[in-house]
């Protein structure tokens, strides 16, 4: 049994707050290449990804989501986008985007990061996009905020397990 795995899957918390540190762009990598070891139907691995640590792109960005203030605050983004060219069915293709990007939050605190995923701002996809340089052909799935923690006493709940099983036949 690998405790290691699953002690990341129960401590991992999204993290909202950072320090001031800034993360190098060897760890940006480290989390990327944890991401695409992802599974992906067919292994077509349709995930694409632009890492920001400009302060001035990553304050553009805070402009187009509610969640400014973490944008904001995080000394690094992760953007994740599928490529249209690349994919062959869009659920599974957002299902693998979903997977690769929990690989990049468990990389982020395997690395002493903290992260959080962000949806909210897919709202504004388009200008997402523009402020990128990326055509539309870039769906854009999340943006992972990433930093190193303020601290770690973030809570978070569960479901009962017996809430969420439908049936154990
Ligand atoms: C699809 C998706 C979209 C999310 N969007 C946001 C968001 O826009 N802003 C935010 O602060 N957290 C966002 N989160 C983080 C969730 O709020 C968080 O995972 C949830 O509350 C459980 O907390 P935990 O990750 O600490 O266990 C998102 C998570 C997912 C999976």
């Amino acid at each position: 049994m690998n405790q290691a795995v699953l002690d990341a899957i129960y401590q991992r918390r999204s993290i909202r707050e950072f320090t001031e540190s800034s993360v190098g762009q060897d760890l940006l990598r480290e989390i990327i290449r944890a991401g695409t070891w992802a599974p992906s139907g067919l292994n077509n691995q349709p995930w694409r990804f632009v890492s920001v640590t400009g302060p001035a792109i990553i304050s553009d960005l805070a402009n187009q989501t509610r969640y400014a203030h973490i944008v904001k605050g995080a000394p690094a983004l992760i953007a994740l986008f599928l490529d249209r060219r690349e994919m062959y069915n869009e659920v599974k293709d957002q299902q693998a985007a979903g997977a690769c990007l929990q690989n990049m939050l468990l990389a982020a605190e395997a690395l002493d990061l903290g992260a959080v995923w962000l949806g909210e701002i897919l709202n504004r996809k388009e200008e997402v996009n523009r402020i990128l340089g990326l055509d539309m052909n870039y769906d854009l799935m999340a943006v992972v905020a990433l930093g190193y923690p303020t601290h770690r006493r973030q809570k978070s709940q569960r479901k009962k397990i017996n809430e969420v099983i439908i049936n154990e036949l």
